[in-house]
């Protein structure tokens, strides 16, 4: 080792160790008669100081050479500071130094390297190997580290084996576009990165590995998002000989001993909710339960009352917001305003203060009597000071327009504490999904998933109302994990295809291995994938995944730094027999 410690260890109980450290200069102060160097590296930070007069000139000399972010070498002795800093581990003592070595001098960085950088997002990712010296960064990192070190402890503990499943693989099709790679060898033909392991795992069951699991990294060519990029990673699992149940328990064990073992929190039991539920009381498949304000639906008390916006709508429906009455003319414009906005889509807002008295005060008072705007105040319970909101049209876009204005109202109110943990699984998902685009459904978590027993006599009548045996783990409003119960049977599966609009030729061609398999002793499986940049990024507070990935992409999908993606030589297409348009 060049040093005998690092900059984040020494304490009062060192003073007099002569010590060597290495390290990155973070800043220099110089006041004529002495000198301050802060030397940091991964573990924290130490001063060291040199004395005019009593520092050897030369090394004075070479110690005001410094700049930000030079590679430094130096010996010393710990000593007692005069005026320690409590705010730093190593704030007891500092470094009188009696040799310095500049193991490598730095061009002045193009942000400060500090917790709050100067840096824009752009000029970090472009020098990202900078940025990942900054506290945060590094921290960030460590989480990560820390929770696929706890997750293989855990899956470890129930028996769970690690494989590693190929990335050259054949389209999958889960709802985003595929990145695909030529075959040199193969001209015309093309590998296509897996936007899950999900064949592969299912096939893992049929060979009885039982219980396997994978930190895998996936790819999909979809619009990113803060919570989304091009590759990320996924705590990959499956289990055979298990019901829907099982696999709810055993990984909501994952997610509790994550956050028992990396945050110290004990997480209470995780409700179920379904997908049903989740729609008619937050207009949301991925609820935020950190705080109530479910909905309230008023049909059967605002029909038929010459108010043409609830008379013609499928529905009226409204939240609660609590302590809310004294918002102001102005804010409840803003809200219009918000639930106007095309991307949510409401037509207008209607609104009821509950005044001192309890009687609610509304903004269509001209065609709701005291009375009849008593049974408001009951449907909601609302209480003096409360603020009702409610919007009124189609059913479907009505719920998801109020899902985002409870979340719009949480964010003013403080309610999406992000040090506060609320977990739930969403349950019964329907098996299919319209898509307006294609004119036919499509599966809403993947073609592998199987239908609920009970609702099969459906599937022709009625596909849409279909439920499937899927979940999601919802947390704090994100989605950070969903699987499924699988089809195990041949006949099933091609069915499924066929549902799906696949011929049976297409089917056999795309997944005729797994249907094969399907007819060698597939054992009933299912399992889970969880998002890990989008568990970490929770589990540190943030709410980009980005800064828990070393090397992430921005939102074009571009790596800044190494600057990719990027042409290739004329040479190289020509060996994989691309023509490339202009
Ligand atoms: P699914 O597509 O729901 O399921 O993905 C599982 C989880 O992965 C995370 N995720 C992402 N994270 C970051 N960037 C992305 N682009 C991205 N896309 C998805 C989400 C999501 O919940 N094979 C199935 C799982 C199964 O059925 O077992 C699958 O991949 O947190």
């Amino acid at each position: 080792m060049l040093r005998t410690h690092t900059c984040g260890e020494l304490r009062i109980g060192d003073v007099n160790k002569q010590v060597t450290l290495t390290g990155w200069v973070q800043r220099l102060r110089d006041k004529g008669s002495l000198l301050w160097i802060d030397l940091r590296d991964r573990y924290g930070i130490t001063q060291l100081f040199l004395e005019e007069g009593k520092t050897d000139a030369l090394l004075l000399q070479t110690a005001r050479q410094l700049g930000r972010e030079f590679v430094v070498k130096v010996d010393g002795i710990a000593v007692e500071r005069l005026s320690k800093n409590d705010k730093m581990p190593t704030g007891d003592i500092e470094i009188k130094i009696s040799s310095l070595e500049i193991v490598n001098a730095s061009k002045t960085p193009p942000f400060t390297i500090e917790d709050n950088t100067d840096g824009g997002d752009e000029l970090r990712m472009k020098y990202r190997y900078l940025d990942l010296r900054r506290n945060p960064v590094r921290e960030s990192l460590q989480l990560r580290h820390k929770m696929a070190q706890q997750t293989r402890i855990y899956l470890d503990s129930l028996d769970f084996i690690e494989v590693e499943t190929p990335v050259l693989i054949k389209s999958t099709p889960e709802g985003a576009r595929d990145f695909v790679v030529p075959s040199r060898m193969n001209p015309g033909e093309f590998y296509a990165l897996p936007q899950s392991p999900q064949t592969f795992k299912q096939l893992l069951m049929v060979s009885g590995f039982d219980r396997y699991y994978q930190l895998v990294k996936c790819f999909r060519d979809e619009d990113l998002r803060a919570d989304r990029q091009p590759e990320f990673t996924q705590i990959d699992c499956e289990m055979a000989f298990i019901t829907q149940e099982d696999i709810l328990s055993t990984f909501e064990g994952l997610i509790r001993h994550l956050f028992k073992n990396v945050k110290g929190i004990d997480m209470p039991t995780v409700p179920h909710l379904s997908y049903a539920d989740a729609m008619k009381y937050y207009g949301s498949d991925k609820p935020d339960t950190r705080f109530e304000m479910k909905f309230v639906e008023l049909n059967e008390v605002v029909k038929g009352k010459a108010f043409p916006v609830f008379d013609n709508a499928a529905i009226v429906l409204g939240i609660c917001a609590k302590g809310c009455a004294s918002f102001t003319r102005k804010q409840l414009d803003e809200l219009t305003e918000f639930v106007r906005k095309p991307q949510i889509g409401a037509t207008g807002l209607i609104y009821a203060r509950c005044e001192a008295n309890g009687k609610l005060k509304s903004s269509v008072d001209k065609f709701f009597d005291e009375e009849a705007l008593s049974k408001w105040t009951l449907k909601f319970n609302a209480q003096p000071g409360d603020l009702i909101l409610i919007l009124a049209g189609p059913t479907e876009k009505t719920q998801k327009a109020l899902g985002e204005l409870r979340l719009h109202i949480a964010n003013q109110l403080g309610l999406r504490d992000k040090n506060k943990f609320s977990a739930l699984w969403v349950i019964d998902f329907p098996l299919l999904e319209w898509n307006e685009e294609t004119k036919r459904f499509h599966a809403m978590h993947h073609p592998f998933t199987s239908p609920k027993l009970d609702d099969l006599q459906l599937l022709d009548s009625d596909p849409g109302k279909v439920r499937a045996n899927a979940y999601d783990m919802v947390i704090n409003g994100t989605e950070v994990g969903g699987g499924s119960i699988r089809i195990h049977d041949r006949p099933t599966q091609q069915l499924m295809f066929t549902k799906l609009g696949f011929s049976e030729e297409e089917a056999k061609k795309q997944f005729g291995f797994l249907m094969d398999a399907f007819e060698f002793g597939a054992p009933p499986h299912g399992g889970i994938a969880f998002g890990f940049d989008r568990l970490c990024s929770l589990f540190g507070g943030a709410d980009s995944i980005r800064d828990f990935i070393a090397f992430p992409k921005n939102n074009s999908g571009r790596d800044l730094m190494i600057d990719t993606p990027s042409t290739i030589s004329q040479e190289q297409l020509n060996e994989l027999n691309i023509i490339v348009k202009n």
